[in-house]
């Protein structure tokens, strides 16, 4: 019967042997997957031409079987990209309908395909190679994303702004040296990701079911095609196993967590209460009934977005925690949220690659809001100490002038010297370099630091660690 023509009767199952009764409409839909497995269907193919070239390799194949399938799964994949590929809900996912063509296209070599091997073990490898290409993706645009913020921190390497902490006024820093901050976020992300990639990089193929097979297979031939690192040690390991998903999914997180935070700041920035950047029209929106505003949706759909991620991850961890061993149905489920996530995270880095060299950076609103809020107070009471004050008594002394100075309506720049020397006699002439608010980042001039040249020579060893990751 050719699975083509539709019928009363279900297509034969491939493991239709020891049934008397056909599946129950509803039972067989719910328990498919291909509605959402069949976008593995390149990595199932790839994953089935390793596996046919093994057995061939050690004979339980012939070539020319070997061939034959080869080819009828090329065939399959370019039916699959054109759109001429008949999906069936009887077939119940991507591995059985693909095997089940295989077999209407090349005949008996196609039933053969399966040999040595399990649905159990052709999952784990699917997923796998699937998320190490995505995880390849991710990166791609994580590295361009943290391009774009580098090219943005050179050129606001010297602009000023206000450092908050309690998002009150702290102290002044550079822009530059902010946007350097969020790359830092990024950068253990990314680190993160090449980490899990090396254990998302180890091969299940021949585990079989779960206890291997008594076929003579080379594993670590079949892994060599395919570009694995290493062969899962374990059989019921590898079919049960993922972790990887987990792992995954927790970066995940924490880069959305760190994109959300990102979000906020812009959102936060836009506001006509900060105003220090203007985010292009290109991504914003207006109101259907307020036609003055432009709304940050983009960083706002972000924030948002991180709370799906991190659903997915409760529900892969949920998934996994009481599965005894090896293989159980339940890990069906793990591919919605693990596809979930990666779309998602795929979608916001991009975006924000596209968006971030796009921000109009208002500089000289920075500067007024760093003038206000006093937020040279530490760099008097450095000054006091410098002048052989104990810390602690400087920090009072300035205490006691911040005060006066919100009385008067005055930031410590514009007090007189005689208004300065009220509160502590050591205060000098030289008082004034160090009350400005460049004089202030210019001093923190270290490692770490905000000033200006250091902001600058952190931009060129980043750039110099993104060339060298190539
Ligand atoms: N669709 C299944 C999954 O996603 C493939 C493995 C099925 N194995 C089985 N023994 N029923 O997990």
């Amino acid at each position: 019967m050719s699975r083509h023509t539709s019928s009363d009767k279900q297509p034969d199952k491939p493991w239709g042997g020891r049934f008397t009764e056909a599946t129950d409409r509803f039972v067989e839909s719910f328990g498919a997957s291909v509605d959402f497995d069949r976008r593995l269907y390149r990595y199932d193919i790839e994953g089935s031409i390793a596996h046919a070239r093994m057995l061939v390799h050690v004979g339980v194949l012939s070539e020319a079987e070997g061939q034959a399938i080869e080819k009828g799964l090329l065939e399959i994949r370019d039916e699959i990209e054109r759109g001429d590929f008949a999906w069936l809900v009887e077939l119940e996912d991507v591995h059985m309908n693909i095997e089940a063509r295989l077999t209407e296209r090349i005949g008996e070599a196609g039933k053969k395909l399966h040999t040595g091997r399990s649905r159990n073990d052709q999952v784990a490898t699917d997923l796998r190679l699937y998320l190490r290409d995505e995880i390849d993706r991710l990166t791609a645009e994580l590295v361009r994303l943290q391009r774009g913020l580098l090219d943005l921190a050179e050129r606001e390497a010297g602009t000023l702004m206000p450092g908050f902490t309690h998002l009150q006024v702290a102290q002044p820093v550079t822009f530059g040296h902010h946007l350097m901050a969020w790359f830092e976020m990024l950068q253990r992300d990314k680190e993160r990701l090449r980490d899990c990639r090396r254990r998302v990089n180890v091969m299940p193929l021949g585990a079989a079911a779960l206890a291997g097979t008594s076929h003579p297979i080379d594993r670590a031939y079949a892994a060599r095609l395919l570009g694995f690192d290493r062969v899962a040690e374990n059989s019921l390991d590898a079919v049960s196993d993922r972790d990887f998903a987990m792992e995954f999914n927790a970066a995940a997180a924490l880069l959305m967590c760190h994109l959300s935070r990102i979000s906020e700041e812009l959102i936060l920035w836009s506001s006509a209460q900060f105003d220090f950047i203007e985010l292009p029209d290109r991504f914003c929106t207006g109101s259907s009934i307020m036609p003055q505003k432009k709304n940050p949706d983009i960083p706002e759909l972000v924030r948002g977005k991180s709370g799906r991620v991190y659903g997915n991850l409760t529900a892969l961890l949920t998934l996994m925690k009481a599965q005894p061993l090896a293989y159980n149905k339940d890990n069906q489920e793990d591919k919605e949220p693990l596809f979930d996530t990666v779309d998602t995270v795929k979608a916001c880095l991009r975006i924000f690659a596209d968006m971030i060299p796009a921000l109009r950076v208002k500089g000289e609103h920075m500067l007024a809001a760093a003038r206000q809020g006093f937020a040279t107070a530490t760099d008097l009471a450095d000054y006091l100490v410098r002048k052989g004050v104990p810390f602690r008594d400087a920090h009072e002394i300035v205490g006691k002038a911040v005060r006066y100075g919100i009385d008067h309506g005055k930031d410590l720049a514009e007090f007189s010297l005689e208004e300065l020397r009220r509160f502590s006699s050591s205060i000098e002439e030289d008082v004034f370099a160090v009350l400005t608010l460049a004089g202030s980042v210019a001093a923190r001039d270290h490692l770490g630091g905000t000033a200006p040249a250091q902001v600058r020579s952190a931009v060129q060893r980043a750039r110099l660690s993104l060339d060298k990751a190539g």
